[in-house]
This record gives structure tokens, C-alpha cells and sequence, in this order.
């Protein structure tokens, strides 16, 4: 389907439809229309994740102590291993202990959750996170 803008009407509940405006409100969307649209992208890409030979896009933060040593090498050898699906690592010392690592990836979706999930896996990662996000070719 080509570009442009298509207009529709929606029907809804007015509880339902009071909800999402307190949503809106809460998030600070400009308009109904961009609040749903998020929403639907937010679909999208849950969709991509959804088919596991889809490429997708994540980053994976972990904060640890660099003073495990093992942990900073295992963290290091499980990225030399996912080379063609990782696409950058930054560190930061955040002290003089705590080190945090972002680690981002690109490739086919069930090999980026399994990758991801053995990262915060790791014994002596204190907190780390995902966002599962989309490498845009489908989301307009
Ligand atoms: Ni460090």
C-alpha cells in the first residue's frame, strides 16, 4: 500500500474511550491520533518478535561489578560468540566497582531473546534489562 494519510472513524465505549484520554494525558501525547498510532506500532513490533526468523533490534543493559572477573570475560566471550548479531557494546564505570554495559543487537528474533536472556542470565549481573524494539523496515 502507498503512502499518504487515511482518516477513519472509530467507534467506542465512552468508559473506554475516557480511559485512553487519561492515558493520553498521563503520557503527554499531543492527540488522540498519535496515541493510537503508538499503539499500533507497539502491536507491530510485538508481531516481529512474535515470528522468530523476523530480524529485530534490541539493546540489553547490565549493570555489574568489574571485580568479577569471570563475569566481565564470560560477558566478553558470549559477544565474541554472537559477533554477526552484535552490533556495539559500550562500558561505563559507573564507579569504582559498578560497571554498566549496553549491548546492542540485530538479527533474527529468537536468536536475539535467547542471546539477551543469557547475557542477564550471567551469575553476578545485579540488574539488567531489555528493550525489545524494531529495526524499522516495517513500521512505519
Ligand atoms: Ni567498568
Amino acid at each position: 500500500m502507498g503512502g499518504g494519510v487515511i482518516r477513519f472513524g472509530v467507534s467506542m465505549e465512552a468508559e473506554l474511550v475516557e480511559s485512553f484520554d487519561r492515558l493520553i494525558a498521563e503520557r503527554g501525547y499531543p492527540s488522540r491520533s498519535e496515541a493510537l498510532r503508538d499503539l499500533v506500532r507497539r502491536e507491530l513490533v510485538r508481531r516481529e518478535w512474535d515470528r522468530p526468523e523476523a530480524e529485530v533490534a534490541a539493546t540489553v543493559s547490565l549493570v555489574y561489578e568489574h571485580h568479577e572477573h569471570h563475569l566481565q570475560d564470560l560477558l566478553t566471550e558470549i559477544q565474541h560468540r554472537h559477533h554477526e548479531t552484535v552490533v556495539s557494546s559500550t562500558h561505563v564505570h559507573l564507579d569504582a566497582h559498578n560497571c554498566l554495559e549496553v549491548v546492542i543487537l540485530r538479527g533474527p528474533s529468537d536468536r536475539i531473546r535467547k542471546l539477551a536472556d543469557g547475557l542477564l542470565a550471567c551469575r553476578g549481573v545485579k540488574h539488567g534489562g531489555v528493550v525489545a524494539t524494531t529495526t524499522g523496515k516495517n513500521v512505519t
